[in-house]
């Protein structure tokens, strides 16, 4: 599956490093070539000969050496590869990558790059679950940066949870998912997602709104534009990038949005992830309300927004082939998702628990039940890029061949 491919792996220092040893070892397996760069935090953990032994290769690990330069230039080193993989990926080089620094060889070659680079986080779960790290690793995805893991699970420090170097064998599929050119099913199809929350006015500076971030909704979109799919993602206020390989329309409300869905034209595909307001203010002031002293509070008048979800599957000639909407629920998650599909007029519900204990309103995880004609399937905890591509799988295996109850529906 490799053959030919040039891995520059980046090892830095973790306990997770002896991994890396193993991971060498399958990629040249499989034919890749091995190159290595360890930071000097790394060498405490694994040695540059047992780096060298396993990739017969020499190891880099110093800016400035002489040797080093002449034989091969720190800019070559980093493009003279087709991936860059960082395992383990520490929080500090993550925070030198995001910051742009160049303080080591590591760092360098990380700026110098013009190839895709691939991160596989090994840290404490508190490191992991820190603020700084949170937004190092929003800032490299945004770039385009890919991650595989943490994985969940006990550390070497005694603690729980997110923050395990994910094992060789899942960086290696997420290495072949980079590297080798996917099947694009979806080629030909054109979708549309909508994403994020709406934001209904008030008065020019006041706003109904919700928490929601977007995460999910722009990961399906990505998802799909992999596969081929042509998408539009039609997005709430939100704090993410435009995802790269589609086309995406920044809205504010809820008629916006649905405005922005009916202009994409004739679509195959719709996933309504956004989580659109209810209720709109009936008539929203041109000028900001004042607050006047001694009088009572106004009162808000709601009107009803559009239901974005059961207008664009509503049968006609119109209709997408596919319609999946999202049901968040806090209580009684299963059976309120099957009623909903029926209401909504919607192939597919993807139903998630949204209660504040399940984190996943702003989490990058997600439980989810999909739920079809053909029955409920309840999906195992997923990071929200996997919920995605998997969601995206089965769109592209409905339209190769839809189940027997959906075909009867
Ligand atoms: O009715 P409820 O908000 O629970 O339904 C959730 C589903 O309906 C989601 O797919 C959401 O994107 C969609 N929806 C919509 N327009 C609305 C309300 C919900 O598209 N006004």
């Amino acid at each position: 599956m490799l053959t030919g491919k040039r891995i520059l792996l980046i090892v830095s220092g973790g306990i997770a490093a002896f991994k890396s040893l193993e991971l060498i070892r399958r990629l040249r397996e499989r034919g890749a070539s091995v190159r290595c760069v360890l930071t000097e935090a790394g060498a405490k953990f694994v040695t540059p000969l047992s780096l060298q032994a396993l990739s017969e290769d020499r190891v880099y690990s110093d800016m400035f050496s002489l040797t080093d330069e002449s034989e091969m230039g720190h800019i070559q080193l980093s493009r003279d590869a087709d991936l860059l993989v960082m395992a383990p990926a520490t929080a500090d080089l993550l925070a030198r990558m995001a910051a742009g620094l160049a303080d080591d060889l590591a760092a360098t070659v990380l700026l110098a790059t013009d190839k895709p680079v691939l991160v596989a986080p090994a840290m404490n779960v508190r490191m992991w679950t820190h603020a700084a790290t949170v937004a190092n690793v929003e800032t490299l995805r945004r770039r385009g940066v890919h991650f595989v893991g943490p994985n969940d699970g006990a550390m070497a420090c005694n603690e729980f949870g997110p923050g395990r170097m994910s094992e060789p064998a899942e960086i290696l599929s997420a290495i072949e998912s980079v590297l080798v050119p996917r099947e694009q099913p979806l080629a030909g199809k054109r979708a549309v997602v909508t994403s994020g929350p709406t934001r209904e006015a008030i008065d020019p500076v006041r706003y109904i709104s919700n928490h929601s971030s977007g995460k999910q909704g722009h990961a399906i979109a990505s998802a799909l534009a992999a596969l081929g799919a042509q998408v539009t993602l039609v997005s709430g206020p939100v704090a993410l990038g435009d995802p790269p390989g589609l086309r995406t329309v920044r809205v504010d409300s809820a008629d916006q949005m649905l405005a922005a869905c009916l202009a994409a034209g004739r679509i195959d595909i719709a996933v309504c992830a956004a989580a659109v307001a209810d209720w709109k203010a009936a008539r929203p002031t041109a000028a900001k309300l004042k607050k006047k002293a001694g009088a009572a509070p106004p009162t808000l008048e709601l009107a009803l927004n559009p239901d974005i979800l059961a207008t664009l599957a509503k049968p006609g000639p119109q209709r997408p082939a596919l319609v999946v909407g999202f049901a968040a629920e806090t209580e009684n998650l299963v059976a309120n998702a099957i009623d909903k599909r029926r209401r909504k007029g919607c192939d597919w519900i993807v139903a998630n628990d949204v209660s504040p204990a399940s984190g996943t309103f702003g989490g990058e995880r997600n439980t989810v039940h999909l739920i079809s004609a053909a029955g409920v399937e309840s999906w195992p905890t997923l990071s929200k890029d996997d919920v995605a591509m998997r969601l995206a799988g089965r769109v592209a295996l409905h339209f190769s061949q839809p189940t027997k109850a959906e075909a009867a529906e």
